[in-house]
C-alpha cells in the first residue's frame, strides 16, 4: 500500500474498442481514492485521447527509454512493485491469449508475467461475441481463473461492431465495485484474498468452466 494509505491500482488497457471507457474507469477509481497508473498496449492508444486523458499513459517506448545501463530501473518491475493490484479492463482476445500462455512481448504483458502472485490481478475481457464463444477463449479463461486471476464477467449487449450477444466488457460500475471489494477484503485481512481466488476457482468447478458467456 502507498505511504498515503491509498491503494495503488495499475490499470492495463488493450486494443479493444472498450478502451474508449478507460477515462471513465480512471476517474471512477480516483473518486474511490485509489492511486492510479495506466499501462497501454500500442493498439490501446488508438482508442484514447491521450492529451486529455486523466493520468499519464505509460507505453512500451517508456520501458525502453528508461533503461540504458546496469543499475537503471526496469519499468515493468517497478510498476509491479508499485501496484497493490492490477486491473486489465478491457482485456482483448489477443492479450488474453498471450497472458494465458505466458507471452510477454510488450510492457503490459511483461508486468503480468513478472506479477507477484500474492497480489490480485483482475481481468475484464471484451471482445466480439464469436470471439468470446470460440472454444479457445473458454480454454484460456479456465486457465487464467485456475491461476487465481479474478475474472469480471462479460455482459450481453449489442456490440460496437453491430453483433449482439455475450462478450462486452462489464459495465464500469461493476468493475469499480469489484476493485473496491478486493481492496476491502485485502484491508480487512491480508489472507482474505486467498478466499476471493478460491471463490473464483470454486465457480470454475461449479460450472465446469462453461460460463464463458455468463
Ligand atoms: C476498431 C477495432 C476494435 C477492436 N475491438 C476489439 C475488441 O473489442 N476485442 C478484441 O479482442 N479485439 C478487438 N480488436 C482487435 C485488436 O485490436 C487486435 O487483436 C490487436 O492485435 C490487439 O492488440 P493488443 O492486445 O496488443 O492490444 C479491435 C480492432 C479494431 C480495429
Amino acid at each position: 500500500m502507498a505511504n498515503s494509505g491509498k491503494f495503488n491500482v495499475l490499470l492495463g488497457l488493450t486494443g479493444s474498442v472498450a478502451s474508449i471507457k478507460a477515462s471513465q474507469i480512471v476517474s471512477s477509481l480516483i473518486d474511490e481514492k485509489f492511486n492510479v497508473k495506466v499501462v497501454v498496449s500500442e493498439n490501446a492508444k488508438h482508442f484514447l485521447d491521450i492529451p486529455t486523458f486523466p493520468v499519464p499513459v505509460i507505453d512500451d517506448a517508456e520501458e525502453w527509454k528508461g533503461w540504458s545501463k546496469r543499475g537503471d530501473p526496469v519499468l515493468h518491475i517497478e510498476l509491479r512493485r508499485w501496484a497493490d493490484m492490477m486491473l486489465i479492463a478491457p482485456l482483448d482476445a489477443n492479450t488474453m491469449a498471450k497472458i494465458a500462455t505466458g507471452i510477454c512481448d510488450n510492457l503490459l504483458t511483461c508486468v503480468v508475467r513478472a506479477w507477484e502472485m500474492s497480489k490480485p490481478l483482475l481481468l475484464a475481457p471484451a471482445m466480439n461475441t464469436c470471439m468470446w464463444e470460440h472454444p479457445v477463449t473458454r480454454e484460456q479463461l479456465v486457465r487464467l481463473r485456475g491461476l487465481g486471476y479474478i475474472y469480471i464477467p462479460v455482459v450481453e449487449k449489442t456490440l460496437v461492431c453491430g453483433d449482439s450477444g455475450q462478450g462486452a466488457m462489464a459495465e464500469v460500475p461493476t468493475i469499480i465495485q469489484t476493485v473496491c471489494d478486493v481492496r476491502e477484503r485485502l484491508t480487512a485481512n491480508a489472507g482474505d484474498i486467498i478466499e476471493i481466488k478460491n471463490d473464483d476457482r470454486k465457480r470454475k468447478h461449479d460450472d465446469n468452466g462453461v460460463d464463458c458467456a455468463s
